[in-house]
Formats: C-alpha cells, structure tokens, sequence
C-alpha cells in the first residue's frame, strides 16, 4: 500500500510539475470568472422569448449522445483545437433554453432509438423496437399493428404545406429517420427480405417501401442503396462485394419508382459526393442521396471524395428546403454515435458527436434566429463514465493520473459494459505503454457483454428559436413533438397561428 501511495505522489507530482509551465495564468484572476459571469448574466437578462410561429424546424439527433458524450465532445472539439477542451464552446452549448427529456419506454426502463423516435417524433411514447405505432402494438407483431399507427411531425409539417427533409449518418430506414416516416411493428424490416411469414400474410409493408408510400419527402440523405434495389443487385461502389447487393424479394427497384413517380419535377438521385456536390440547390425540387449500401462511415473514416460530412449534407439539405416559401421541417441525426459506443470506442463515438457539432454550427449559418426553431437532443443514453482526476487539459480520451489500487493507470473514459472487458486472470490489462487516443481503442467496461447496452439517464434538450422556452424543464421525450409543432403551428394544435393575427394587429397599432 505504501508503494502504492508513493508512486500515485510521484506521478502527481510530476504532473504539477508539467503544469506550472501551462498557459493558465489568466484564469488566477478573480476578475476573469466576474466579468465572464457578468456577461453571461447580461445575457440571460437581455433575453427575451421569442414568440413568433417557426417557420422551419430543424431537429439535430445525437443517437446515443447521453450528457457524458456531450460533455466529452466539448473537450475533444477544444483538445482538436490545440485548447485546453474543458472551457471550449461548442455550437451546441450556444443554445439558450435547455431541458431534460425521460426516455423510457412504455415496457422498459432503458430505450431503444425506435421507442424513443416514436416520443419525439409522433409525440406518443410506445414499445421498444416499434416504429410510429403505439404502444398497444407488440414488438415483431405484424397484426398489432393495424390500427395503431402514429403520425410524425414530419408528416404534420408535410400536410401544412411545409417541405421536409431527413438527414443521417445511418441507412435511411434505420430506426430514427424510418419513424418520421414509416410504420412498423420491427424496426428491423428494412427490405421486404426482413418481412417474417406472419407479416407478409397480414400485409405489412417493410420500411424502404414505406420511403415512397407515405409521406412526400423532399430530401432523403444517408446510406442504405441495398433495401431499394432487387436481390442481387450490384452495387455501383462495390461491385465485387455480395453483401453490398440489392436485397429485395419483390423485386421492385425503389430507386427506379422513386424517379419515376418524381417525373416532371426537378429530382436527383445521387450516390456519391462528385454528383452530390453538382447537385444545384436552387433548382432542385427533390434530393435522394444514398451513399452507401449499409450505414454510411465513420467521420474519421470517411473517404471525403465519395462521401460527403454530416456538416455538407445538411447545408444542401437546408439550402434545398429553404425554397419553400411556407418553410421547412428537416431531422438531420448524427446516427452512429450510438454505434460507436456500442463497440465500446469511446474516440470514435466523440469524433461523431464532434461532427454533429460541426453540423449544427452549419445549420445556424444558413438560418435565422427570429423564424427557425432549432432543437438539439439524443434518444437515450450509454453507459460511458468520464472519471478520475485528469488534470486540465489531459486529453480527454487519456489516461487518470492516479493509479487505482491495482497500481496501475485508468484512462478517463470507460464503459458500465461492453466489449471492453478484457479482465485476465481477474486483473485489468496493463495500459501503460498503451495509446489510448486512437479511433480504434476499446475502453475498459466493468462488465462483459459484445455490445454495450443503452443508458437510462435523462438526455439534454436544447433550444433555439421561436417557442424555444417551451422546451425548458424536466420533460416526458414525447412532449418534445408537441413542443415543435405548437412553435411551428402544425398538426392538431393551431392555437399559436391564431394568436399570431392578433399580434400583429398589436405591433401594427403600436406602430407611428
Ligand atoms: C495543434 O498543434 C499541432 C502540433 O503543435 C499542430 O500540428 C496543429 O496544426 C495544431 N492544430 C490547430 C487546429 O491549431
Ligand atoms: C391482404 O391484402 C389482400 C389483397 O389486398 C387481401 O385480399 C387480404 O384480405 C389482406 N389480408 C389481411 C389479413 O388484411
Ligand atoms: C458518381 O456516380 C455517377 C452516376 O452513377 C457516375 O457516373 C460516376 O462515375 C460516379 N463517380 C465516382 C467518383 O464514382
Ligand atoms: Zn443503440
């Protein structure tokens, strides 16, 4: 025990010692915290709701981006930066009313991203893996489904007139951007291949078919070519590769119908970047990018001449929508966060929290303050843990400079779960001549399991916007559609657009 104490003294000192050279001065003035905290104040004191009607929506999803991912993310964006990280100001932390949202579903403590999507999406909490239904739908139960639909707010803006929009990181029909569209029983009927016996029997439809059938969308961004095209199908990328191709048992090349039925209308299909980027905003009507057969890649491993950023495809999705005089809802999801975690790789899954960022900065240069609503939040959490005592600055996907009981290091970040397990004779794996800051490193879980579980803890909300004050407070996740189209003054509640004449009845009387 005593040579454990010495040594944890001596790397802390040595840590000190590193630091009296760091370039922290400025924060020993007591008149750096008042007046940064002066001006903070001036600002929530010169706040002022906004009231106006939204004409657009944007809705940025963080799959996955629990309050330790958001937290984390700030510090990498600092740390990419050559900052410290800690005191970084990301876009997202530029939003002026934050809220909590409860994530649980109807029948478990810890959501999936259908059940969640289904809360912020169609404002009605439902059933894990379900997909725009309610909850008295079972999971995989085709004939529950009937009957039990639910409406999304993509729908609702759809119907007042609105164009709409889907933008994400995963394929098309992954849970989150399927449920503002399609209705499902499973999350997992992609393709008709995906339909059991028993669907297929009682006329369930799987969710790429669902991308023509039901809603008019007006951009389509993300991966997932493999659901649209018949079995076997090469895919025009990888053309060797078997699993890439076409999946369908119907044969029906939705791709193909998709042009068809858009015939008439300026529509580009597009299937990487060269094309995207010749994509003209201001004379297309209807955009559908698919970029890759599956899920699209890592940011960090994202060939950046065939596949666009997160940050590029929601500048062309804004910039296409914006032409509809009546406005625009768009949900742009940084979907493979969640995925990141799941595989217990805690850089990979900051770097795509990072890039979501980047895309929300994007999203608030090309709108406006006064008459866009702008929503930031994640569907559910993971068990990540930011822990021990970094010193400042200490790369956040680094190693503690205490040493643990084991007289060994621990690096910041670890998991409750997952693959990171690696316990060998009942000790942890020794990580001192590891590097612990590369994409593919899987931190430490305390518990064994080949994919990490979702979290339970309540998700962030943040707002901006017209109505954004709404979304302040500990909410249910499913009052969060309610919210946006109150603000937006779409589906049921029109109250806030019949109020809206009598308030420019008021300015105009106030008016010289
Ligand atoms: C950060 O510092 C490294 C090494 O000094 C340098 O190569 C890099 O360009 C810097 N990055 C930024 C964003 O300033
Ligand atoms: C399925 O659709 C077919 C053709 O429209 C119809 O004849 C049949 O009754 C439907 N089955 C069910 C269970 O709804
Ligand atoms: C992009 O797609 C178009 C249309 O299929 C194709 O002609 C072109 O060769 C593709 N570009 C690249 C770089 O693969
Ligand atoms: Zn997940």
């Amino acid at each position: 025990m005593e040579t454990y104490r010495l040594i944890t003294s001596l790397s802390l000192i040595l840590q000190l010692l590193s630091r009296v050279s760091s370039p922290a001065t400025v924060e020993e003035s007591p008149e750096f915290w008042r007046s940064q905290a002066q001006r903070t104040l001036q600002a929530a004191l010169d706040r002022t709701p906004n009231t106006n009607v939204a004409k657009n929506i944007v809705l940025f999803l963080g799959d996955g981006m629990g309050i330790t991912t958001y937290t984390a993310a700030r510090i990498l964006k600092g740390q990419l930066q050559n900052q410290s990280g800690e005191e970084t100001v990301t876009n997202m932390d530029t939003f002026p009313y934050v809220g909590l949202a409860k994530t649980y579903s109807v029948d478990f403590q810890i959501p999936d991203s259908a059940a969640t999507a289904t809360a912020y999406l169609c404002g009605v909490k439902t059933n894990l893996n379900t997909i725009g239904v309610s909850a008295a739908a079972r999971n995989g139960v085709c004939r529950s489904q009937k009957g039990n639909e639910v409406t999304s707010i993509l729908r609702w803006a759809k119907d007042a007139g609105k164009a709409v929009g889907i933008v994400t990181t995963t394929r098309v029909q992954h849970a989150t951007p399927a449920t503002s569209y399609a209705h499902s029983a499973s999350r997992k009927w992609y393709s008709d291949a995906d339909l059991p016996a028993s669907a297929r029997t009682n006329n369930c439809t799987d969710i790429a078919s669902q991308l023509l059938s039901n809603t008019d969308i007006d951009v389509i961004i993300g991966g997932g070519r493999k659901y649209m095209t018949p079995r076997g199908t090469r895919d025009p990328e990888y053309p060797r590769d078997y699993s890439s191709r076409g999946r369908r048992k119907d044969g029906r090349h939705l791709i193909q119908e998709w042009q068809s039925l858009k015939a008439g209308k300026v529509a580009h299909y597009v299937w990487n970047k060269t094309d995207f980027d010749a994509v003209d905003p201001e004379t297309t009507d209807y955009l559908m990018a698919l970029f890759e057969p599956g899920d699209m890649h890592f940011d960090l491993e994202r060939d950046p001449l065939m596949d666009p950023s997160i940050a590029e495809t929601t500048e062309k999705a804004i910039r296409i929508l914006s032409r509809n005089p009546n406005g625009f809802f768009l949900l742009v999801e940084g979907g493979r966060i969640d995925q990141a975690h799941h595989a217990g790789r805690g850089s990979m899954a900051l770097h795509e929290a990072v890039a979501l960022d980047r895309a929300v900065g994007k999203a608030l240069e090309l709108t406006n303050e006064e008459e866009t609503l702008t929503v930031v939040t994640a569907d559910h959490s993971h068990p990540l843990v930011i822990n021990g005592y970094p010193f400042r600055g200490n790369s956040i996907l680094g190693k503690s400079p205490l040493w643990a009981s084991d007289m060994m290091p621990f690096t910041t970040l670890m998991y409750g779960n997952g693959p990171g397990n690696k316990m060998e004779g009942g000790k942890r794996p020794d990580i001192r001549k590891v590097d612990t800051k590369t994409s593919g490193y899987v931190q430490l879980a305390a518990v064994p399991l080949k994919s990490a579980t979702h979290g339970g803890e309540d998700v962030v909300i943040l707002a901006r916007g017209p109505m954004a004050h709404l979304l302040q407070g500990v909410h249910e996740q499913s009052y969060i559609a309610h919210a946006m189209a109150y603000a937006a003054c779409v589906g049921t509640d029109r109250r806030h657009c019949a109020a809206r004449p009598a308030v420019a009845a008021a300015r105009n009387q106030a008016g010289p």
